[in-house]
C-alpha cells in the first residue's frame, strides 16, 4: 500500500481498500509502539512483586514463571487479543482485493510465466510434498498457510505473502522501503570488494522480494531461490519477470535441495530460521556448508530476537508470537546458538560469526551469521 514494487502481480486497490489498510497500520503501530511497552510496566508492578511473594526463597523468575504470571494479566490478556485482531485484520483487508482481482492476477501470471522471452525458470516436481509443519501452521496468520496451492493456476500464497508482508513490517516501525535482501547485499560488497559469485541461493525465498535484488546487484550470477509452495512459488517467479530479473524458483526442501556440492559461491536466506524447526535449521547449515563452493560465501539474515541477550521477561513476553500468532518455532530459533550450529555443520570454528545488518530505511538492525568456506575447502568434518 504506502509502498511498493509496482508489478504486474500486484492487486489493484480501490480507495476503501487502502483507507482499511490504513487504518490497520495505525493501529498495528498504535499497539506495538504505544502499548506493547506496557507489558514491561505490568511485569514490574503486578507480575513480579506476586512472583517474589510466592516463590519466597529466589529473587528471581525463570521464564516460564513470567510467561505464565503475564498471561493472567488482564493488560496483557487485552494487548494479546488487540494485536490477534489488528492481525486478522490486516488478513482480510489485503484478501479481500486480491479476491476480487483474482481472475486477472491469475491470467498475468500465466502470460508471464509462458512467453517466449522468459528471464528465468520454475521448476515444480510433480509429487514434491510441503514439509507438514508448513501445511499444518498458518505463520503469522496467512490465510491457509504458505504451502498451500488450490490448481495448476494458483499463486495466491506469493499475492498474500507480498501484500500481508508488506503491510505487517511497516506495522512493527520499518520504513516502506526497507528490503532485507538489499541491506544484505551491502553488508557483502562491503565485506568482499569485486565478490563475482557465479551462482546465488536463496532459501525460503517466498514471493521473491529478498531474491530479485541479487539478480539486479549481481547481474553476471545465476540466480536460484527455493521455497516449498507451488502457489507461492508460481507468484515470485511471475513477479520477479514481471520486474525484468532472471532468478530460476524450484520447489525444494532447504534441508536437501538437489543440487550438486560446491554450487554455489553465495547462499543466502532471509527470514527463514525463525519459521523452521531445529532439525530443519541444521539440515539446513549442513546443506549450506555441502552447496558451497571453495572460497564461498554464506549470510543466513533474520529477526534479532537472540535470547542469550534478553532478560527473562523480554524472552517471556514475545512468546505471544508462539502462542497467538502460530510461529511454533519461534523460541526454538531464538534461543539456538546459531554459530555453534554452523561449525558442527562443517565449518571451522572462526569461519562463522554473528553480525548485525542495519536495516535500510528503518530503526535497528537485523541479525545474521555468516560463514564461508577457505579457498582450498578441507573434507567436511564427520
Ligand atoms: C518468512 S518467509 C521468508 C521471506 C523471504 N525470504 C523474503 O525475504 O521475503 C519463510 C519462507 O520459508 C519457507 N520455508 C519453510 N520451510 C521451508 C523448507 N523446509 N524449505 C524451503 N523453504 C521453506 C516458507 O514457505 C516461507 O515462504
Amino acid at each position: 500500500m504506502v509502498h511498493e514494487l509496482k508489478h504486474a502481480v500486484l492487486a489493484r486497490q480501490t480507495a476503501d481498500d487502502l483507507a482499511r489498510q490504513r487504518f490497520v497500520l495505525a493501529l498495528k503501530r498504535e499497539l506495538t509502539g504505544r502499548i506493547r511497552p506496557g507489558n514491561q510496566l505490568l511485569f514490574e508492578a503486578r507480575v513480579r512483586p506476586a512472583m517474589q511473594r510466592r516463590l519466597r526463597s529466589r529473587s528471581g523468575a525463570d521464564r516460564e514463571e513470567i510467561k505464565r504470571g503475564l498471561l493472567a494479566e488482564p493488560a496483557y490478556q487485552a494487548w494479546a487479543a488487540l494485536t490477534r485482531c489488528s492481525q486478522e485484520m490486516m488478513w482480510a483487508t489485503v484478501t479481500e482485493p486480491l479476491m476480487r482481482d483474482r481472475e486477472r492476477i491469475e491470467a498475468e501470471a500465466r502470460r508471464l510465466l509462458g512467453g517466449a522471452q522468459r528471464l528465468g525458470g520454475l521448476d515444480l516436481p510433480a509429487g514434491f510434498e510441503p514439509p507438514a509443519a508448513m501445511r499444518e501452521h498458518h505463520v503469522h496468520l496467512q490465510p491457509q498457510g504458505y504451502a498451500h496451492t488450490r490448481d495448476a493456476d494458483d499463486v495466491m500464497a506469493g499475492a498474500l505473502y507480498e501484500a500481508g508482508g508488506n503491510l505487517y513490517s511497516m506495522g512493527q516501525g520499518m520504513g516502506g522501503d526497507d528490503s532485507k535482501g538489499f541491506a544484505a547485499i551491502r553488508w557483502i560488497k562491503w565485506h568482499r570488494p569485486g565478490f563475482a559469485p557465479r551462482r546465488i541461493l536463496d532459501m525460503g525465498c517466498s514471493a521473491g522480494a529478498g531474491s530479485v535484488p541479487y539478480a539486479q546487484e549481481f547481474p553476471d550470477a545465476e540466480v536460484h531461490a527455493i521455497d516449498i509452495g507451488a502457489a507461492m512459488l508460481r507468484y515470485a517467479s511471475a513477479r520477479a519477470e514481471s520486474l525484468g530479473a532472471r532468478v530460476f524458483f524450484h520447489q525444494m526442501d532447504c534441508g536437501a535441495t538437489g543440487f550438486p556440492d560446491g554450487y554455489f559461491d553465495l547462499v543466502v536466506s532471509h527470514n527463514l530460521f525463525h519459521e523452521v524447526s531445529n532439525e530443519t535449521r541444521n539440515a539446513t547449515f549442513r546443506e549450506t556448508f555441502r552447496l558451497l563452493a571453495p572460497g564461498g560465501l554464506a549470510l543466513h539474515q533474520d529477526v534479532a530476537i537472540q535470547n542469550a541477550a534478553r532478560t527473562p521477561f523480554e524472552q517471556a513476553e514475545r512468546a505471544y508470537d508462539v502462542y497467538y500468532n502460530d510461529e511454533p518455532f519461534w523460541e526454538n530459533y531464538a534461543d539456538a546458538d546459531i554459530v555453534r550450529e554452523l561449525v558442527a555443520a562443517g565449518f571451522a570454528p572462526g569461519a562463522a560469526r554473528e553480525i548485525q545488518l542495519g536495516k535500510i530505511n528503518g530503526p535497528g538492525h537485523w541479525f545474521a551469521a555468516v560463514a564461508e568456506k577457505p579457498a582450498a575447502a578441507p573434507a567436511a568434518r564427520s
